[in-house]
C-alpha cells in the first residue's frame, strides 16, 4: 500500500473533516493544562467518531472507549497529546495561530487529530477488545501523562500505543524500531553562593561568577571524560544568571539546565557526576554550590515484542520500504515514558516532511508538518492497537 491507498481508508467527508479539525486546533492553540477550547472541540469530535463514555479527566484531558469485538478482549490505549508551546508562529499559513505567542510548534494538533481519525477507523473495524482513547494535556510540561494515570484513566488497560510527527523523515516513512526512542529529562538548578564585594577588590570577596563559569566548563567533561565513547547523553547549561552592576561582585550566581540519557545507569551517573563536579569546583573557589536535581521523564525504550505490533501495522499499510532508523540518538523527552513505566507499549515516529519543501523543525516558529501525516498516523496507530489486542488475546 501507499499513501494514496491509506487515503482511501477515509471517505472524502471524513478526510476533509479531519483536516478542518486540525486547522481549527492549530488556529486556536492552548498551553499545558489550559486546553479548554481544545478539549471541547475534541469532545465533540470523539462523539462524532462513534466513541462511547467520553469523559473529562485531569481538567482538560479526555478519555473515551471504542468498543471491541469481544466484551472481555484486552483493553489497549491509544494516546494523543493536545497542548501547544509558548512560541510566536511565523509560518504565514491561513490557519496560523490567532493567539500571539502561542503555537502548535510540536505537532500536537496533528497528534490529537490522528487520534480522532483512529477512533473513526476503529469504530468501523474494531479491535478484539476495547480501545481506550486518551487525549492528554500538558505533554510539554511532562506532567499530563502522570495526571491521567493518577485520575485512573489507564485502569484496566493492558498496553498503550502512541506516536509523534517527525520532520526529519519524509511523509510515508516511519521510525518503529526496538531500543531507545526518547531520552530521560532531568532538570538541575545550581545555586553558587559566594560573598559579594567591590569589583575593584576581588580579594575581599568570594566571586560566584568565576566559580560558576568554572562549573559550566567542568560539566562539559562529564559526557566527554566520564562516559564511554558513543554513549548517548547530554549535559546542557541553559541559563546563567548573576550580577547587577559592572562594579559589584554579586553574592550569588545561578545555573539551570538539563540532563539527557537513554539508559537508567547513565541517567544516574549524570546526576551523581553533576553534583560531585559542581560541589568540587565550588570548593576549589571557596564558594558553595547548592545542587537541586529534579527528576523529569524517564527514557522511552521500545521492546522488540511491543514494537513488533507497530512494525506489522506499518508493513501492512505502507510496506517494508517505509521503515527508517533514527539518524542519531533522540534525546528529546516525551512523557509517554510514564505510561511505559507501568504497562507494555510502543512509541513510533511518523514522517511529515514533503520532499522538496522547506524542512521546518519542531519547537521553531516555522514548524509545519504535512497534514497528510494525520491519515498515516490514524491508520498506523489504529492498526497497531488492533495488532496489540490480537497478540495479547492469543
Ligand atoms: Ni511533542
Amino acid at each position: 500500500m501507499t499513501l494514496h491507498a491509506i487515503e482511501t481508508l477515509f471517505d472524502p467527508t471524513l478526510r476533509a473533516g479531519l483536516f478542518d479539525l486540525r486547522r481549527d486546533l492549530h488556529r486556536h492553540p492552548e498551553l499545558a493544562f489550559q486546553e479548554v477550547r481544545t478539549a471541547a472541540r475534541l469532545e465533540a469530535a470523539l462523539g462524532a467518531a462513534g466513541a462511547d463514555d467520553v469523559r473529562r479527566v485531569a481538567g482538560t484531558g479526555l478519555v473515551a472507549r471504542v468498543p471491541g469485538r469481544h466484551a472481555d478482549g484486552p483493553v489497549v490505549a491509544l494516546r494523543g497529546d493536545i497542548d501547544a508551546l509558548p512560541i510566536h508562529e511565523e509560518t504565514g499559513v491561513a490557519f496560523a495561530s490567532a493567539t500571539a505567542g502561542v503555537m502548535h510548534a510540536c505537532g500536537h494538533d496533528v497528534h490529537a487529530t490522528w487520534t480522532i481519525g483512529a477512533a473513526h477507523l476503529l469504530a468501523r473495524q474494531p479491535a478484539v477488545g476495547e480501545v481506550r482513547i486518551l487525549l492528554q494535556p500538558a505533554e510539554e510540561l511532562g506532567r499530563g501523562a502522570l495526571a491521567l494515570l493518577e485520575a485512573g484513566a489507564l485502569d484496566g488497560v493492558r498496553a498503550i500505543v502512541g506516536g509523534h510527527v517527525d520532520m526529519r523523515i519524509a511523509l510515508g516513512q516511519v521510525i518503529a524500531e526496538p531500543g531507545p526512542i526518547a531520552g530521560s529529562t532531568d532538570e538541575f538548578v545550581i545555586e553558587v553562593v559566594g560573598r559579594g564585594g567591590h569589583a575593584a577588590r576581588p580579594h575581599e570577596a568570594r566571586d560566584p561568577i568565576v566559580a560558576a563559569a568554572g562549573i559550566v566548563i567542568g560539566l562539559q567533561t562529564i559526557v566527554a571524560r566520564r562516559l564511554a565513547p558513543g554513549e548517548p547523553a547530554v549535559v546542557t547549561v541553559a541559563t546563567f544568571q548573576a550580577g547587577t552592576a559592572e562594579n559589584v561582585i554579586p553574592e550569588r550566581a545561578r545555573l539551570t539546565g538539563t540532563l539527557r540519557a537513554v539508559r537508567p545507569d547513565t541517567r544516574l551517573a549524570l546526576q551523581a557526576e553533576l553534583r560531585r563536579t559542581a560541589e568540587a569546583i565550588a570548593a576549589a573557589h571557596d564558594v558553595e554550590a547548592r545542587v537541586d536535581l529534579r527528576a523529569g521523564t524517564p527514557p522511552i525504550i521500545n521492546s522488540g515484542e511491543t514494537i513488533g505490533w507497530a512494525r506489522t501495522a506499518v508493513t501492512m499499510l505502507l510496506g517494508q520500504d517505509a521503515f527508517r532508523t533514527l539518524p542519531t540518538p533522540n534525546l528529546g523527552g516525551e512523557d509517554f515514558a510514564f505510561y511505559l513505566e507501568r504497562l507494555p507499549g510502543c512509541f513510533i515516529r511518523i514522517g511529515a516532511h514533503e520532499p522538496g519543501t522547506e524542512r521546518t523543525m519542531a519547537h521553531t516558529p516555522r514548524f509545519l508538518p504535512d497534514e497528510r501525516a494525520i491519515l498515516i498516523g490514524a491508520a498506523v496507530l489504529a492498526e497497531t492497537a488492533r495488532r496489540a489486542a490480537a497478540e495479547l488475546s492469543s
